[in-house]
């Protein structure tokens, strides 16, 4: 099995290439620059590994450097501006293909334009295997085999700890920053639109703590309505977080920073991911996903994801990944890596 991971020396590219040596696979690392692919194989024990220069602006070149690829790995962000162009190549390639996307416009795109495309290519496209996506999209599938047609759904993003977020990650909220703004796309009545209001604006944590929120636009609003019977799907993050992400940073000062949290704030990053589910009687339900270090766990995802791809039969097409993979089988391999799950009936006051 061949896993080419493009973007392979980023800080996201490093994480996954030593990821994917954990398993019995080949590995194959592409970027537009040897020197720094050199050095990231060198980083992470693999100084032997297959190497592949190709950038984004040649496509003959970049579906050369990714033929005989099993599946491809894109952690080259910011994908708004250049995840197009790899969807594509893959596809042309004829492998399948996962990403590490966060942007949701991007994703929304993924899936409108490229679905015909692979499915003729015989191949399965995955966009936003992430830490946040994956799990949500995969939950809030379990938790609506229990429920049956919802309401609504809300998503509701809790990230503690001292790691801060990557350059990448900065940089593609910054080539997003509009989106990041308005809040984005939230899923009501059979539609994505933007510019309505998120219904809630307060989430009250499992503890009791009730805690200001404000939307976020992530990725499992684009996906859940795809295979969750539901009429209204919002995502939100805590409010002074939010705030954060907003505040105007340059390039030349996201060039300035680590390339990302080290280790050790990895290791004590601590996530909480709520979905807050109703159905049409005013039965809540809440899905809890629990876990740590952001960054790390995007690694496993996609490559767990490559791997299955890889092995498996998933229909062609571009798939969110509740319909790409088993819900409860994934969420079981990333229990491995610290990341727990829970659905709870909440009871009603009367
Ligand atoms: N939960 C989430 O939403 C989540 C979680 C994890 C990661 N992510 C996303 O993953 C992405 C990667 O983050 P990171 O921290 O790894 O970023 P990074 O360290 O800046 O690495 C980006 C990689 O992409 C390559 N690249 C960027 N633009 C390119 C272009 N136009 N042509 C060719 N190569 C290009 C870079 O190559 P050079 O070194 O040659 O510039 C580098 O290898 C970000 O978009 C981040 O938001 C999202």
């Amino acid at each position: 099995m061949l896993i080419t991971v493009y973007g392979a020396n980023g800080y996201q590219g490093k994480l996954t290439l030593a990821e994917s040596s954990r398993h019995d696979v080949e590995v194959r690392l592409v970027g537009r620059d040897r020197t720094r692919l050199e050095s990231a194989a060198a980083e992470v024990g693999i100084p032997d590994a297959d190497l592949r220069v190709a950038g984004l602006d040649d496509r003959a070149a970049l579906v050369a450097a990714l033929a005989g690829s099993d599946v491809v790995i894109n952690c080259a962000g910011p994908f708004t501006t250049s995840g197009a162009v790899m969807v594509d190549a893959a596809i042309a390639a004829g492998a399948h293909y996962v990403d590490t996307a966060g942007e949701q416009l991007y994703v929304k795109g993924v899936f409108d334009s490229f679905d015909g495309d692979a499915e003729r290519a015989g191949v399965t496209v995955v966009p936003a295997v992430n830490d946040g996506c994956l799990p949500g999209d995969l939950l809030a599938h379990l938790i609506a085999e229990r429920t049956g047609p919802l309401a609504e759904i809300t998503v509701s993003h809790f990230i503690t700890g001292a790691a801060g977020l990557s350059r990448g990650s900065l940089r593609s909220a910054l080539a997003t920053m509009d989106t990041m703004r308005s809040g984005g796309l939230i899923y009501d009545d059979g539609a994505w639109r933007s510019g309505i209001p998120a219904r809630r604006d307060r989430i009250t944590l499992p503890g009791g703590e009730s805690v200001a929120m404000a939307a976020l636009p992530t990725c499992e609003v684009v996906t859940i309505p795809r295979h969750v019977q539901v009429d209204h799907v919002e995502s939100l993050l805590e409010a002074t977080l939010k705030a954060s992400l907003e505040t105007p940073i340059t390039p030349e000062l996201i060039a300035g920073l680590p390339p990302g949290p080290n280790e050790h704030d990895r290791a004590a990053q601590q996530f909480t991911y709520l979905l807050d589910a109703v159905d049409h009687r005013g039965q809540q339900t809440r899905g809890v996903i629990r876990g740590r270090d952001t960054y790390g766990t995007t690694a496993v995802a996609a490559v767990e994801a490559a791997r299955r791809l890889a092995a498996g039969d998933t229909a062609a097409g571009v798939r969110t990944p509740a319909q790409a993979f088993d819900p409860a089988d994934f969420l079981e391999t990333l229990s491995g890596h610290d990341l727990s799950w829970t659905i709870e009936a909440i009871p009603t006051v009367k």
